[in-house]
């Protein structure tokens, strides 16, 4: 198990090393990553390689028992490149190139860029290879730079449509630009979409694939290079959960395993659900366990920073995404630096460098961690629920969101919090995952519906699975043009409705619903649902304009059934009876029912099922528990119920017997 943090060495006295590197031995710290932003440090002219001091450092950290993770150092520029090289710098949509002095000021089209690019990974790589306690690299640094309007860009858009499409017939169609007048007759016409609010809506989304595209590329070479000269190390890259400017899933191909960035704003209660879903993002980019590259370890902030994470809270963040899947975990940073814009975004230790509590509290974490390292090997998440989680989607409703407040995540998220409430994990799987060992899946907000995927999804219903849809889904094809058929579309015979018309809620303006879900309060969008076989679940008593139409409705086809949502509820307690519904249909039992505001989740291996129990509250909170578990925490068998402190985490298996493992999920 690795655990330890981004740690700078570049940033402090050589005097300093040793003293860092003990303190880290001393609290259990393994791993660091360094160097993903010192290109300057490493190659201070062009051509010239400086390796010296970052061999040095590693040398210190070997010393300790620390691995290290490299950064290829492309995330900033060094000044010499803005000045030899201006071309590399981005330019901004109103045609003025970026000035140099942040991050991420890079041009992904610029040969010159990818060129330096490629020749400073290629010596990192070439050096690093044989030093021992390398043991992996991470890709430039958070990917998701600011998007480049210049002529180069422009060029290799217009070749990557000429790519995909073939003609420009092809390409008109496509786009629907007869809109307008907005037919363009040779591929030089075509024009960067810069207005957001203004431009086509389906040359933004192709747009948006264009540049997520751009920034693969870009990696891409850099991943070869490191193949084939570091052939023993990994490759990861730092993700950003739920950040969405990418395709995350294209990204994440070529890459050992995924790493991600997890900043939970300390003391806001709905981020820990969105942590959670997050981490399920994350592992589901590639079916696998991720890593955590970076995680705050204090206040953070850029200007002005916020709220400390109290005692508890560094360890219960680390622990969710243990239970979510995380097999390594480092913090960011170290020690806060006294220089540059993160002087208060901080670390494990203070300004002063001294080990005090959040130091004396990751270390603690480091220890139990390397306690539950064999348990926790070879296992992972098992979900019988999968949410859809798709890029052109979110993408399509961020050019248009049909209703204001609608985004993809807040979607998502308004279901995933009823299951993290109910106990049971789910898995974010692609749009073309598939989905036949699930027992329920969620489609969310699933805008952009090819016909191929309503197709599927409506096989899997007819097979047996339930699925759940609501607004807005199915409204979009692939290419961001309306469909032309009435809604749900292709989905119409598994959810058993028809949709011929929609209204928006005004802010002010709410509309009681009512039926076997509860009472609740509809706003912001409601669907005139007109059941067509579906049963309905819910409907508007008070409003007289929807009277004859459904809010919430359950259809049974073939073997499974269809579940849609017309509207945006403002209850929690409506997506609790809402799921609890789907789970009686698709025969999903949770393994607890926990009490408020404490999370399960379970990972599992051949012989081994880990429960994770975490109470994201400050009050004590107590919950009964099977029989039959290990307390591997206390090192002690677990009693009949556990009081689990604020903030506080435990960790419970089952002998690792094949037999206890199936007497286990019998009593659950
Ligand atoms: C991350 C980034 C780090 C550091 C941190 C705090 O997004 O990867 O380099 O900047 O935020 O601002």
């Amino acid at each position: 198990m690795y655990v330890g943090v981004d740690y700078y060495p570049e940033h402090w006295p050589r005097a300093r090393w040793e003293t860092d590197a003990r303190l880290m031995q001393e609290a259990g710290f393994n791993v660091v990553r360094l160097a993903e932003f010192a290109w300057v440090m490493l190659e201070p002219d062009e051509g010239r390689f400086t390796f010296d001091w970052l061999d040095d450092a590693l040398a210190v950290l070997a010393d300790h028992g620390i691995a290290a993770i490299l950064g290829t150092p492309t995330a900033v520029m060094p000044a010499w490149v803005a000045r030899k090289y201006p071309e590399t710098l981005a330019t901004r949509d109103t045609g003025a190139r970026i000035t140099w002095g942040v991050r991420k000021n890079n041009c992904f089209t610029s040969g010159t860029y990818r060129l330096l690019s490629e020749r400073i990974t290629r010596a990192m790589a070439t050096h690093f290879a044989a030093t021992p306690n390398v043991i992996g690299w991470q890709t430039d640094n958070e990917f998701g730079h600011p998007k480049c309007y210049c002529a180069t860009c422009r060029a290799e858009f217009q070749d990557w449509l000429r790519a995909k499409y073939g003609t420009l017939d092809a390409l008109n169609a496509a786009w629907g630009l007869h809109f307008w007048g907005h037919l363009v007759g040779t591929w030089g016409e075509v024009q960067l979409p810069v207005e957001p609010g203004g431009s086509n809506p389906s040359a933004l989304l192709d747009w948006q694939r264009f540049y997520s595209w751009l920034n693969v590329r870009f990696q891409h070479d850099q991943v070869q290079i490191l193949r084939a000269a570091a052939p023993d190390h990994f490759i990861t890259h730092n993700c950003m959960g739920l950040f969405s400017d990418l395709n995350y899933y294209d990204l994440a191909a070529e890459l050992d395993h995924v790493s991600w960035d997890n900043y939970p704003v300390w003391g806001v209660p709905r981020v820990m659900g969105e942590a959670a879903a997050a981490a399920d993002v994350m592992r589901g980019l590639k079916r696998k366990n991720f890593w955590i590259m970076e995680q705050s370890a204090g206040p953070g902030g850029w200007g002005s920073f916020g709220r400390n994470p109290w005692p508890g809270e560094l360890r219960l963040v680390a622990y969710q995404q243990l239970a979510h899947g995380a097999d390594g975990q480092i913090w960011f940073r170290w020690r806060t630096c006294t220089a540059g814009r993160e002087q208060y975004w901080h670390g494990l230790l203070g300004h002063d460098g001294r080990p005090l509590r959040r130091y004396r509290e990751a270390a603690q974490t480091a220890a139990e961690y390397h306690r539950l390292a064999p348990h926790l090997a070879g296992t992972t998440v098992h979900a019988d629920v999968a949410f859809i989680n798709d890029y052109a989607s979110i993408w399509a409703l961020q050019i248009q969101p049909g209703f204001e407040g609608n985004t993809y995540h807040a979607a998502l998220q308004r279901y995933y919090d009823a299951f993290l409430r109910a106990g049971v994990n789910v898995d974010m799987v692609p749009p073309d995952a598939d989905l036949s060992a699930y027992r329920i899946v969620v489609a969310a907000d699933l805008h952009v519906l090819p016909d191929a995927l309503a197709e599927r999804l409506a096989a899997y219903v007819h097979g047996g699975g339930v699925l759940l849809a609501d607004c807005r889904t199915g409204v979009k094809t692939e290419t961001n043009l309306c469909h032309d058929r009435t809604l749900p579309g292709l989905l119409a015979a598994p959810l058993g409705i028809t949709i011929e018309e929609y209204d928006v809620v005004p802010t002010e303006l709410t509309y009681a619903i009512d039926g076997t879900l509860g009472a609740c309060n509809a706003h912001q969008y409601v669907d005139w649902i007109t059941p067509d076989g579906a049963a309905v679940l819910a409907r508007y008593p008070d409003a007289w304009q929807l009277a004859e139409f459904a809010a919430v409705t359950r259809n049974r086809y073939g073997a499974g059934a269809g579940y849609y949502v017309g509207t945006v509820v403002q209850e929690p307690a409506f997506y609790d009876a809402l799921i609890a519904d789907l789970f009686a249909t698709a025969g999903v039992t949770p393994l607890l029912t926990p009490p408020p505001g404490v999370e399960v989740s379970v990972r599992a291996g051949d012989d081994t099922t880990l429960l994770f129990l975490l109470n994201q509250t400050q009050e004590p909170k107590t919950v009964a528990l099977p029989a039959g578990l290990r307390d591997l925490l206390a090192e002690a068998d677990a009693g009949a119920s556990v009081t689990l402190e604020r903030f506080g985490v435990a960790v419970y298996a089952l002998e690792k017997t094949p037999d206890a493992h199936h007497r286990l999920e019998r009593t659950l």
